[in-house]
């Protein structure tokens, strides 16, 4: 049995996702996909996880789809195998809130996988970059399309015209990442934030996540209304009456999510 290339680890109320293929800077090959994929389903199927962290081991997070892999790849192997489409965006599908833990390197693929998840912590280490043009290709996994939204067009156009790479700094400057912590603590305090997410009411994060993610999608007035609508229906919620209950005796909520 091969050593897994990706590691699932339960830490209390979050899954700990690592991409583990050092060697390779964790380059995403269909191998890794396919078990980031099955960890990623793994951890949205248990009750008893709230959230997850996605993180590399070595000097990289990422640095993008497996270049040998895609080497011998002709247009119609990546059309009719469904490449990158296939399960690429399944961190973009799951409900829980998933945090992208940035070590090091997040480049073409890598850089796309960590704005998937739903914010960026990352270290001093990290150098976030779209260099797809250079190995003969473009971004293929919302690149273009994500980075553009994030950091607005002159920026996001530079880096994947030019394959710029964008250090720790810069990122956190033009809004790519929330927050800049040490190298040594970045995964500790992915878990702790992931930990404060987890013990919330799951169905208000399952709609907070929801409407954060419709504000990509549609004009400012639907949004809002959407947004309304989801908060009248947290009023059905008894996790509701407990948030308020909790707060004004002055105690921690204990939510059921329910
Ligand atoms: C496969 C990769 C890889 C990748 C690194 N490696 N990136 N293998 N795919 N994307 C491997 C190297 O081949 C090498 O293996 C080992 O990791 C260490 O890398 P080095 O190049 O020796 O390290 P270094 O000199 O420090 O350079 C680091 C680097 C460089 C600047 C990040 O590795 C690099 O440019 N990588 C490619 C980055 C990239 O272009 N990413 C976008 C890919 S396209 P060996 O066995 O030789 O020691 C993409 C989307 C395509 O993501 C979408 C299409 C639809």
């Amino acid at each position: 049995m091969p050593a897994p290339v990706v590691i699932l680890e339960k830490r209390g109320l979050v899954g700990l996702i690592t991409l583990n293929r050092p060697d390779a800077l964790n380059a995403l090959s269909t191998r890794v996909m396919d078990e980031l994929t099955a960890h990623i389903r793994t951890c949205e199927a248990d009750e008893q996880i709230g959230c997850m962290v996605l993180t590399g081991t070595g000097r990289a997070f990422a640095a993008g789809a497996d270049i040998k892999e895609m080497a011998d790849k002709g247009y119609a192997d990546a059309l009719l195998e469904d490449f990158i489409t296939r399960n690429w965006e399944e961190a973009t599908r799951c409900r829980k809130p998933i945090i992208a833990a940035v070590n090091g390197l997040a480049l073409g693929g890598g850089c796309e996988l960590a704005m998937m998840c739903d914010f960026i912590l990352c270290s001093e280490a990290a150098r976030f970059g779209q260099p797809e043009v250079k190995v003969g290709v473009m971004p293929g996994a919302g690149g273009t399309q994500r980075l553009s939204r994030s950091i607005g067009k002159s920026k996001a156009m530079e880096m994947c015209l030019t394959g710029r790479m964008m250090d720790a700094a810069e990122a956190e400057r033009c809004g790519l990442v929330s927050r800049i912590v040490p190298a040594e603590g970045l995964v500790e305090e992915a878990l702790r934030v992931a930990t404060q997410i987890a013990e919330l009411s799951r169905p208000i994060i399952y709609m907070t996540k929801e409407a954060v993610n419709r504000s990509f999608e549609v004009p400012l007035s639907e949004g809002v209304r959407f947004e309304r609508r989801l908060a009248h229906t947290t009023f059905a919620l008894e996790d509701h009456k407990e948030g308020a209950a909790a707060f004004a005796a002055r105690r921690k909520p204990v939510y059921k999510h329910r």
